[in-house]
C-alpha cells in the first residue's frame, strides 16, 4: 500500500492559508484580519526547533502552521492554553510578531498544566527560547478558571487537557468556567475535536459552544486530530 506523499512546506503554507481563509467566511475571523507572514513563521519554526524540547506530540507542522496563522490574525494580547504539556501549542500561538527577543509581543500567555514535569518542560523551553515573562507555564488544574484569571481577559482560549481515565470529556465543563472570563471577540480553540478516539467525549462541544453564545464555530480538519475554532461577539 502506498502513502501519499508528505506535503512541502510551500504546499503546506497554501493550504494553512485555505483553512485560514475558510475561517474569515465562517466568521471565526474577521474577513480583514492580518494574514500570515510565512518567512516570519519560518524564522519562527527554525528558532523553536533549536530552543525547545518536546518529548511527544501529535501536532502536525500543517496544524502548527494553522494555530500561528490564528493568532496572527487574532493578535491576542492575552492567551490561556489548558493543558500545555511542554509548551509546544502555547508557542505556536504567543508566537506571531516574532522579532528581535524577547519573544511574545502580547500582555500574558498562561500555560496550565495540572503535571509539575511538563511544567518544568514547558517552563525550560519558553526561557531557552527567549521568550518575554509574560508567557509562563504555571502548575495549577484547569477548572479553577478564576483563580488562574484574576482579573484577567483572554482573547485566546486553548483547550488540550487529557485527563487520566475522563480523557477530553471535561472540554464543555472547562469552557463552562472560563466563560466569564473571555474578553469581547474571544477565539477558543479546541484541539482534538477530530480524533477518533475522542469522537464520543467530543461530540457535543462544537453545540455546546453556540448554546453557550459563541457567534460562528468551524471544525477544522488539519489532521487526525483537527481544531475546533469558536468566537464570542464582541
Ligand atoms: C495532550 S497533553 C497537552 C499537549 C500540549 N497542549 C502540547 O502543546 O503538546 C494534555 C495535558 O493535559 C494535562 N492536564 C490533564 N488534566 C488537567 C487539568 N485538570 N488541568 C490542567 N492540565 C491538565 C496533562 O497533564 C497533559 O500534560
Amino acid at each position: 500500500m502506498s502513502s501519499l506523499p508528505r506535503l512541502t512546506g510551500p504546499q503546506a503554507d497554501a493550504l494553512a492559508d485555505r483553512f485560514l481563509a475558510h475561517c474569515r467566511t465562517a466568521g471565526v475571523l474577521d474577513p480583514d484580519a492580518p494574514s500570515v507572514s510565512w518567512p516570519e513563521f519560518h524564522a519562527f519554526r527554525a528558532h523553536l526547533q533549536t530552543a525547545f524540547e518536546v518529548p511527544t506530540t501529535t501536532l502536525t507542522p500543517l496544524a502548527a502552521r494553522v494555530l500561528y496563522g490564528l493568532a496572527a490574525a487574532r493578535r491576542p494580547a492575552t492567551i490561556a492554553t489548558l493543558g500545555c504539556f511542554a509548551g509546544n501549542l502555547m508557542a505556536w500561538t504567543s508566537g506571531p510578531g516574532f522579532g528581535p527577543r524577547p519573544l511574545y509581543p502580547g500582555r500574558r500567555s498562561l500555560g496550565l498544566d495540572v503535571a509539575a514535569e511538563p511544567v518544568a518542560l514547558a517552563s525550560g523551553n519558553l526561557r531557552r527560547a527567549g521568550f518575554a515573562p509574560g508567557a509562563r507555564a504555571v502548575m495549577g488544574d484547569a477548572f479553577d478558571a478564576a483563580e488562574h484569571s484574576g482579573e484577567d481577559r483572554w482573547d485566546l482560549l486553548l483547550i488540550d487537557i487529557d485527563v487520566p481515565g475522563a480523557r477530553k470529556s471535561g472540554y464543555a465543563r472547562l469552557l463552562e468556567r472560563w466563560l466569564p472570563h473571555l474578553a469581547p471577540g474571544a477565539l477558543v480553540v479546541a484541539h482534538d475535536v477530530c480524533h477518533p478516539v475522542f469522537a464520543w467525549d467530543l461530540r457535543d462541544y462544537p453545540a455546546f459552544a453556540e448554546d453557550r453564545g459563541a457567534v460562528a464555530s468551524t471544525t477544522l480538519p488539519v489532521d487526525a486530530c483537527g481544531f475546533e475554532v469558536s468566537r464570542w461577539p464582541e
